[in-house]
């Protein structure tokens, strides 16, 4: 049966009974099982939060389920499943679904609702009503395309079962074809005691980062209490770019593009900064746009020309024309700012016109003009109609260069503001009244400070239906992306072309990948392009929709619709509808409206072993290890000969112990022992638990009677005391064997045996020669298996002696008896 894909076993582990029993009493219904999956591919990534939760009591309770998933994504797949029986959530038209919720709320239904929480999350929260002692599992998908801002991808994962569960993981995978460039563990769930529950590997062109706390941790950390983890895991990378014109993919008759060169020098800007000085702005606001400015100005460059205006009913300019970021200059400006003060009603009608006007009298070869406005209120002075405010700007800019406009606060209209962004190539963007404004002002300006080039358009052979191709500005740290489909077949090869005013020059840039490439596409990503591509289609005429009226809106608005209905997005057109197990439809999900196929890359040759008269073949028969860690761009792997009994982790201060006996491919048997009652022995066909009073055997695979060990089909997932591993049963060539997954140990130096070196510290030398504690050694590039994962992936890795790894003699870490 597909859903006992996953088991739970309670039993009586001693160290454990304490938090299990008081889990009990608290929460009768139990979430014993919470895991986020998130794939990201070429930046598109697909996370799933799947949550089983059993209803310990003997009557029937209402159960909820409850998420926060970030603003940009787009929902995609809403399941639940109860006593076998699957329930799907359908997207349907918004309108449609609210009519059926409405009629659900009159009759007492409880309903979902999607809304939004604080400065980039949304929560999903919906309940269904679960029977005596049954269990129910959520299953919520969502997507979204990671942009690059400030030269790094976020994925965003929030984590908040709320309540203690016993078998929390997060697991992420990332695969990008250029090469990983850079990774980065951050936010609040990596921090202090939690960041031991963190494991990354990075190899090449993929990483894996995985999280997975105990039950104990979840309700110690900073960022948790009570009701378990509340926090958020923040994975940052980028990629490598080696190719000027960007990186070209196609699949399933669709491409994308990603356009980010680096290598041109910056295009001196001239920015206006139109800053609201109105009474509301009174207090923290005014002093945080002034800490801002003064920053911001300080890192303006000698050849930046730049203007600023102050403004409520009246408008206030520190000079009539842009001046030079010159030393003087600039003094004279920061004097100004410092005396900014608030005062009046807001004009903004006037007070853009007049950034407009400056810029447009000072028409500079070679240069990108940038206008800003920050402002924290309504127009209420002048021309307010918010309609002819935004014509008049329109027609003043007349598309020559791009107004960034800044909310502050809450009082903003915010559509208004991001409307008329968008009509001038910019965008609207919320600052929040909080302790960090200024950063938040200061982090805006630098995503813009450095044009590198302006008037950019992408062409592309053959195609259709193609995503945004003119951009005004490109800016240092931030990435174009542009997605169609392919229509001529007939071509044999597909090509990019992108042509843009930089610096000194007009530049083109070409790039082109074999039509015949294009039909081997690997299942796993096949409708990953074209899924993509509907992503950032909707969101941009989502966008271009605000800026329209009449029937060019409504035409729009239909293809947002069959795009979404299509793809089934929940977008702020459509609703996700369940039908729960009482028979009843239930909108469960509607968006708030706010404002590998692939060109073939040259893969890195497959070294192996290389063997010649002049380096010997390294021909021992033993078993492939690797290590890697978040701080080492590739893995190392050694090998250590086949039929020892090794020490694989001890951890002295707990009295935790783990050895194993290795066979020809892994582990035949391993034993983990904690303190002097605790042990747990497996071998490939059974489980022997041992606590003390009692042993309990398990097989493999077998579902057994009664929370510390968690058996999944090929793993099982063991606690005891600060050490949580994964053991994992692989098959190949028709053998079986175990290996184990170290997911979480104690960081001190006590910590003993081969896995307990996971943070090995090296440097690649010329001539493949790396240096680890200080001594040069000789290494080949070569492959391993990553068994450390149930996909058991190939991973390349620098091959060295173990000796040099391991910093010891084999007998160090064997054992006499397991
Ligand atoms: C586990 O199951 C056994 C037998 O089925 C039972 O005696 C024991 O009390 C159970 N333990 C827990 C913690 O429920
Ligand atoms: C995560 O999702 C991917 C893609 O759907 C799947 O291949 C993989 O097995 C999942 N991993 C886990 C641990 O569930
Ligand atoms: C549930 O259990 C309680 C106490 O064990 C008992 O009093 C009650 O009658 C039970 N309810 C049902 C519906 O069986
Ligand atoms: C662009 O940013 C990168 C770092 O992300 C930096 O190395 C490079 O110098 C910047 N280019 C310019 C022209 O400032
Ligand atoms: C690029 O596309 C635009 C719009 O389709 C077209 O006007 C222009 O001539 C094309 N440029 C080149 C060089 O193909
Ligand atoms: C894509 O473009 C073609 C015309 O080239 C059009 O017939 C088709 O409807 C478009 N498809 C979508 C999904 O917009
Ligand atoms: C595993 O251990 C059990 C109990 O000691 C034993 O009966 C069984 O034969 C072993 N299986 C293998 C494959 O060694």
């Amino acid at each position: 049966e597909p859903s006992l894909a996953f088991l739970i076993v309670v039993f009586n582990v001693a160290f454990k009974v304490k938090a299990t029993c008081c889990v009990i009493c608290r929460f009768n219904v139990d979430i014993y099982s919470f895991h986020i999956n998130s794939t990201v591919t070429s930046r598109y990534a697909v996370t799933v939060i799947t949550s089983r939760v059993a209803n310990r009591l003997n009557e029937s309770k209402e159960v909820h389920f409850q998420v926060k998933i970030p603003k940009n994504a787009f929902i995609s797949k809403f399941r639940m499943t109860i006593e076998g029986k699957t329930y799907d959530g359908v997207v349907k038209e918004k309108e449609e679904a609210q009519q059926q919720y409405s009629q659900a709320v009159s009759r007492g239904e409880s309903a979902g609702m999607v809304s939004s929480v604080g400065r980039t999350l949304e929560e999903f929260k919906t309940s269904v009503t679960v029977a005596a002692f049954s269990k129910v599992t959520f299953e919520l998908t969502y997507e979204e395309l990671l942009q690059r801002r400030l030269g790094k991808y976020q994925l965003l994962i929030n984590a908040q079962p709320m309540q203690p569960v016993a078998d929390f993981k997060i697991d992420v995978y990332v695969r990008e074809s250029p090469g990983i460039s850079l990774l980065e563990v951050k936010g609040g769930l990596n921090t202090n005691e939690l960041a031991n529950a963190v494991t990354t590997t990075r190899s090449g062109t993929e990483a894996w980062v995985n999280f997975y706390p105990t039950r104990e941790q979840q309700t110690k950390c900073d960022v948790c209490g009570e009701n378990g983890l509340n926090g958020d895991l923040i994975i940052m990378y980028d990629v490598d770019r080696r190719n000027p014109s960007g990186e070209l993919q196609a699949s399933d008759g669709y491409f994308v593009h990603y356009f980010a060169p680096t290598d041109i020098p910056r295009i001196p800007k001239n920015v206006v900064f139109v800053i609201d000085r109105s009474g509301s702005m009174s207090g923290r606001k005014i002093q945080q746009t002034r800490e801002a400015l003064l920053k911001i100005l300080g890192d303006l460059a000698e050849d930046d020309y730049f203007g600023l205006i102050t403004f409520d009913d009246r408008i206030e300019v520190w000079n009539p024309e842009l001046l030079q970021a010159t030393e003087r200059n600039l003094k004279t400006a920061k004097d100004f700012v410092r005396q900014i003060k608030d005062n009046g009603y807001t004009n903004i009608n006037a007070a853009v016109l007049k950034g407009v006007e400056m810029i447009n009298k000072h028409p500079r070869e070679g240069s990108a003009s940038i206008l800003i406005l920050l402002t924290d209120g309504a127009p209420n002075r002048g021309e307010s109609d918010p309609t002819r405010i935004q014509a008049n700007v329109k027609e003043a800019i007349g598309g020559k260069f791009p107004l960034y406009c800044l909310g502050f606060g809450f009082d903003v209209n915010f559509d208004f503001l991001n409307k008329m962004a968008l009509e001038n190539h910019g965008r609207g963007r919320r600052i929040y009244e909080d302790s960090d404004a200024d950063l938040q002002l200061q982090g805006f300006y630098e995503e813009v400070a450095v044009p590198l080039l302006t008037g950019v358009q992408l062409n592309y052979t053959g195609s259709s239906n193609v995503t945004q191709t003119r951009f005004s500005h490109y800016y240092n740290g931030s990435e174009i992306v542009v997605a169609g489909q392919i229509t001529d077949n007939s071509l044999e090869t597909f090509q990019a072309e992108v042509i843009a005013v930089s610096k000194n020059s007009r530049v083109t840039y070409q790039d082109s990948v074999f039509m015949k490439d294009i039909a081997g596409v690997l299942p796993q990503h096949e409708h990953f392009t074209q899924r993509l591509w509907a992503y950032l289609t909707v969101k941009q005429l989502l966008e271009k929709e605000m800026t329209l009226n009449g029937e060019e809106k409504e035409a729009a608005r239909k293809e947002i619709l069959d795009l979404s209905l299509k793809y089934e997005f929940v977008t702020p057109l459509t609703s996700m509808v369940v039908t729960k197990p009482e028979g009843e439809e239930t909108q469960v999900a509607h968006k708030p409206k706010e404002g590998e196929n692939r060109k073939r890359m040259p893969q890195r040759p497959a070294w192996g072993l290389s063997c010649s008269s002049l380096s010997p073949c390294l021909s021992v028969i033993g078993v492939r290890f690797l290590i890697s860690s978040l701080d080492q761009p590739k893995p190392v792997c050694y090998d250590l000969p086949a039929a020892s009994k090794l020490r694989l982790l001890t951890d002295p201060s707990s009295d935790f112990s783990m050895n194993g006996e290795l066979s020809t491919k892994g582990f035949n048997q391993i034993a983990l022992h904690y303190k002097t009652d605790y042990s747990l022995m497996l071998n490939t066909s059974h489980i022997l638990y041992h606590d003390g009073l009692n042993d309990v055997m398990f097989l493999w695979g077998q579902e057994p009677s009664n929370v510390s060990l968690i058996l999944r089909i090929e793993e099982v997932d063991v606690t005891m005391g600060t050490v949580r591993v994964v053991l994992f049963r692989h098959k190949k060539d028709g053998e079986m064997f175990l290996w184990p997954a170290v997911q979480q140990q104690p960081n001190h130096v006590g910590i003993q045996g081969i896995f307990g070196k996971n943070n090995l510290e090296y440097e690649e030398l010329p001539g493949s020669v790396i240096k680890i504690k200080d001594q040069d050694v000789k290494a080949t590039w070569s492959t391993a298996a990553d068994y450390r994962r149930s996909s058991a992936p190939v991973l390349g890795c620098w091959l060295v002696p173990y000796k040099s790894v391991l910093q010891g003699e084999l007998s160090d870490f064997t054992v006499s008896q397991l």
